[in-house]
């Protein structure tokens, strides 16, 4: 379906994300002059406003969350803007929406940033209202349900109006920068392809660790935790590129079937393989911080923290382990993906009494994007009582390499791509369907063997369990 929508309508434009971060990227793209000059973008949530209204709401949004020296042709781009009040769950409103749409000249592409539970109704009400024709398309923000069954009900709704290649499930984590890099690393370089298997890595550690405890989203994250927050989504989907066998282009089909067959090859996890926790009162940054249960104001058992030891069962893979971990309130907000390699199989240095170490690469995805190889070295010295050696860093930070290269965020990106009709950095709904089946299992195995979360103090890397689940196998975690 390539065309180039003219119209874009933003379910949930009142809400959280559409503030921080779809307001402001499609602003940013307006700035840039990216978004053809006769796009419309009409907003709909429950709230009764009118067009001026929606328009003081975005003004608002944009002062608060885009950096000033972006904010150029402001008011060009609130005007923009239109707004249609709608109660999603009833049909009646749907005309008025479609009245407020207007005919596109090319094409309408929509952004569902509503709760799960609204998807049905509102796909019934595009339906029922003529806005699911072949000229539109329709992109999904997650959560794409709680289990593998939520997500083929929803899956199912939007395929009885939407075939698959006008459907767009958004993983923000694809549209971010350095992960799309992690692509450039390792197919647009020689080097690092023929060693990128079992035979010359050790093992994989792809940590997401965030400083940000509940944030407002009590209802939803209690009902989510760890696991489907972000493993589920983002971290399986920064797994299956890292493990993907080379794609043969770069397009949406050549790159989600290597990822899903990385997804389908995921080992069923044992007990004794996940450790979760749920942070207590401590200090991040030199704040005291309440515990999870305080901010809940009662008692859970949901986990704010994950570690998962998990294997690909394929070829490259075969006996790799990879560690992952993700968590709230944890020391430092950082994602980053190591990849260890394996030892020399002889060095010719100790006879001279040096040691050597595995080489290490490291890919900071976020707060810092950068790319760091550690090689050995040798120490600059005469040697006369023996050769001395070190590792040191090969290093290329993003922004430096980069600098006068806007950073865009990963929904800039996105919207671009869904109003330009991109798929490639979509995942496909065999994608999403593999990585619930996998966290279902772990998850059924959490309640057959009545694992509950162990607690961490806020500021600290998660339970001491997780620790243990890397050093048995002789590993440390990046930070330690
Ligand atoms: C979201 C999760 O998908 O990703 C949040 O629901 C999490 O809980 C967020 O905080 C993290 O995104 P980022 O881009 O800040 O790493």
């Amino acid at each position: 379906m390539s065309f180039s929508a003219d119209r874009l309508l933003l379910f949930g434009a009142t809400g959280d994300l559409a503030q921080r971060m779809l307001l402001p990227s499609l602003a940013a793209l307006h700035a840039d002059e990216l978004i053809a000059d006769d796009v419309c973008i009409v907003g709909t949530a429950r709230s009764d406003l009118d067009d001026n209204a929606f328009r003081n709401f975005a003004r608002e949004a944009l002062e608060k969350y885009m950096p000033a020296d972006r904010r150029t042709g402001m008011a060009r781009f609130l005007n923009r803007l239109s707004y249609q009040p709608l109660d999603a769950t009833t049909l009646g409103g749907y005309e008025a929406l479609a009245a407020k749409v207007g005919q596109p000249e090319r094409g309408l592409a929509i952004f569902l940033s509503t709760a799960p539970s609204l998807f049905e109704p509102t796909i019934a009400g595009l339906q029922h209202a003529d806005l699911a024709g072949e000229n539109v398309r329709i992109g999904l923000e997650k959560p794409l349900g709680t289990s593998l069954e939520t997500s083929c009900e929803i899956n199912d709704a939007v395929a009885a109006a939407f075939s698959e290649d006008r459907t767009f499930r958004i993983d923000h984590y694809l549209g971010k920068e350095t992960v799309q890099n992690l692509l450039a690393l390792r197919f647009a370089n020689i080097l690092f392809e023929p060693i990128w298997n079992a035979t010359y890595i050790e093992h994989v550690q792809i940590t997401v660790a965030e400083t940000v405890g509940l944030e407002g989203r009590v209802a939803f994250y209690d009902d989510a935790g760890a696991l489907r927050d972000m493993v589920q989504n983002h971290m399986l989907q920064l797994l299956a590129l890292v493990c993907m066998e080379p794609p043969t282009d770069f397009d949406a089909t050549a790159i989600r079937d290597e990822k899903v067959k990385v997804l389908r090859a995921l080992r069923r996890v044992e007990t004794g393989e996940t450790v979760t926790g749920q942070y207590r009162s401590g200090a991040i940054d030199g704040q005291s911080v309440p515990g999870y249960d305080e901010e809940l104001g009662k008692s859970s058992t949901t986990e704010t923290f994950a570690a998962i030891k998990a294997h690909v069962d394929n070829w490259r893979w075969k006996g790799v382990p990879f560690y992952l971990r993700t968590g709230k309130r944890l020391p430092e907000r950082v994602t980053e993906i190591v990849i260890q390699f394996r030892c020399i199989p002889h060095s010719i240095f100790g006879s001279k009494g040096a040691k050597t170490q595995p080489n290490r690469l490291v890919i900071g995805i976020q707060p810092d994007e950068n790319v760091t190889l550690n090689v050995m070295a040798k120490v600059p010295g005469l040697g006369r009582d023996g050769i001395r050696l070190r590792q040191v860093p090969l290093n290329i930070a993003m922004p430096d390499a980069f600098s006068g290269k806007i950073r865009r965020i990963a929904y800039e990106r996105l919207l671009l791509d869904l109003i330009e009709g991109d798929q490639t950095l979509f995942v496909r709904r065999d994608e999403v369907e593999a990585q619930w089946e996998w966290v279902d299992a772990i998850r059924a195995n959490w309640e057959a063997s009545d694992q509950t979360p162990k607690t961490y103090g806020a500021g600290t890397w998660g339970p001491s369990a997780a620790i243990a689940l890397a050093e048995r196998d002789g590993v440390s975690w990046h930070d330690e």
